[in-house]
């Protein structure tokens, strides 16, 4: 799945810099040619800030490609950042904090891993100091702000991407391209559903900003939307099921934020989905998804119905039932490569290519959006509108 498409020799990597200020989001997007790095100097500098649990699933990725380098490794913690310069022979500059990191070694594309509250303000200081950003989820705490953020990447012809990854898997494109093909019939209903029994490495996720639907749901609702189009009204059930959580980094926690989330979507054509996701999910398979048989992804029309086989961050195929095909099948099983925490690897190189990716920042704001109108919904016991849109079809 590693597009490694070589960039054209001609140009160096200060004005591929200048013209990436000058030209960003628009170039790119437009853009199938490619960014013209010279050849001795073509990679894209990556600093890495929070050295935590997912930064071992990203280094090795990041580290694979031959257009990045990483830089930079930070974490307040400061031996984690240490650590993970050893453990995976990073040989970057490490630092403890942002500031350091945008007065420290130069570099192009910052790729946010900390905790998810903290992701917005250090999303804004690497866009003021002219920096890309690849941002775990949320890219912000609230849609407002992470539309701001995009304004503020706009102004600086700067590019701003947000996890997660899945519109990339081979399942996805599987699915989209039945659905566009019309083999379902008429759509109507869909349901997604993520979650096990928690982390218990870090409090953040049970605190105020954290919570089910950012670090699980999240994954239903891009691949959701990314099947089925925007939605555009949004009603949601929360609760919290476990109100203490004892975790690693702080022991003995009250949880302040849902642990359980039922979310409806109304999508464009009177199509509705159903996402669940929670943190006291029990899960025989745990973590590990290669084994998992749930059809996280349940998809009807009057003329076939569609499951993904496993979860949508790591799928194991498709399952289809169709008047055309009869019984059910399993289909797209091939994982072509794709894996969930390519994402900052896939957007760097899209920098160096020029190859607009799938991934698109105003899809994750739009999830933001639906997660923020979920809280909005239970609090006040009714459906909340959306406002947000993005460029739908994802695989045209
Ligand atoms: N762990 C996973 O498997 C996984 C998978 C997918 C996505 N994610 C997402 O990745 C993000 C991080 O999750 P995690 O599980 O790695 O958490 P974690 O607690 O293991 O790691 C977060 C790290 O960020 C550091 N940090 C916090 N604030 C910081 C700051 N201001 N500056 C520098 N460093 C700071 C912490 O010290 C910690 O080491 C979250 O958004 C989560 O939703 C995690």
């Amino acid at each position: 799945m590693k597009e490694n498409h070589m960039p054209k020799a001609g140009i160096t990597r200060q004005e591929f810099l200048k013209r990436t200020a000058l030209a960003g989001a628009a170039m790119l997007m437009t853009s199938l040619e490619g960014w013209a790095l010279s050849t001795a100097d073509k990679k894209i500098k990556v600093a890495v800030i929070g050295c935590g649990s997912v930064s071992n699933s990203y280094l090795p990725q990041l580290l694979s490609s031959e257009m990045i380098e990483v830089v930079s490794l930070c974490d307040i913690k400061y031996e984690r950042a240490v650590a993970q310069n050893e453990q995976y022979k990073v040989g970057a500059k490490t630092y403890r904090n942002i500031d350091e990191v945008l007065a420290g070694v130069p570099f192009d594309m910052l790729v946010t891993l900390t905790d998810m509250q903290v992701h917005e303000e250090l999303n804004k200081k690497a866009l003021l100091a002219g920096k890309h950003v690849w941002s775990e989820k949320p890219l912000a705490n609230s849609y407002k702000a992470g539309k701001a953020l995009l304004d503020l990447a706009n102004s600086k012809n700067l590019r701003l991407w947000g996890a997660p990854a899945v519109v990339n898997s081979p399942q996805f494109a599987y699915m989209n391209k039945a659905l566009r093909e019309g083999k379902l019939g008429m759509v109507s209903s869909a349901h997604g559903q993520y979650g096990h029994t928690g982390p218990h490495w870090s409090a953040f996720f049970y605190e105020k900003g954290g919570g089910s639907m950012p670090d699980l749901g999240v994954y239903n609702m891009t691949t959701l939307t990314g099947l089925l189009g925007p939605a555009r009204s949004v009603m949601a059930m929360l609760s919290i099921v476990k109100p203490e959580r004892t975790v690693d980094d702080k022991g003995t926690i009250k949880v302040e934020v849902e642990d359980n989330a039922h979310i409806l979507l109304e999508h464009d054509n009177n199509v509705i989905s159903h996402i669940m996701s929670g943190f006291n999910f029990f899960d025989p398979h745990g973590h590990v998804a290669s084994d998992q048989m749930l059809h996280s992804i349940q998809i009807y029309g009057d003329q076939g119905n569609m499951r993904l086989l496993g979860y949508d961050w790591e799928t194991n195929g498709v399952v289809m039932d169709t008047a055309e095909t009869g019984s059910a099948q399993l289909v797209s099983t091939d994982k072509g490569g794709y894996q969930w925490q390519e994402g900052a690897r896939v957007v760097a190189e899209s920098m160096v290519t020029g190859i607009e990716p799938k991934i698109n920042v105003e899809h994750a704001l739009h999830v933001l959006e639906i997660i923020e109108a979920a809280h909005e919904s239970h609090k006040q016991g009714k459906k909340i509108r959306l406002k947000s849109d993005f460029p739908f079809p994802v695989i045209r």
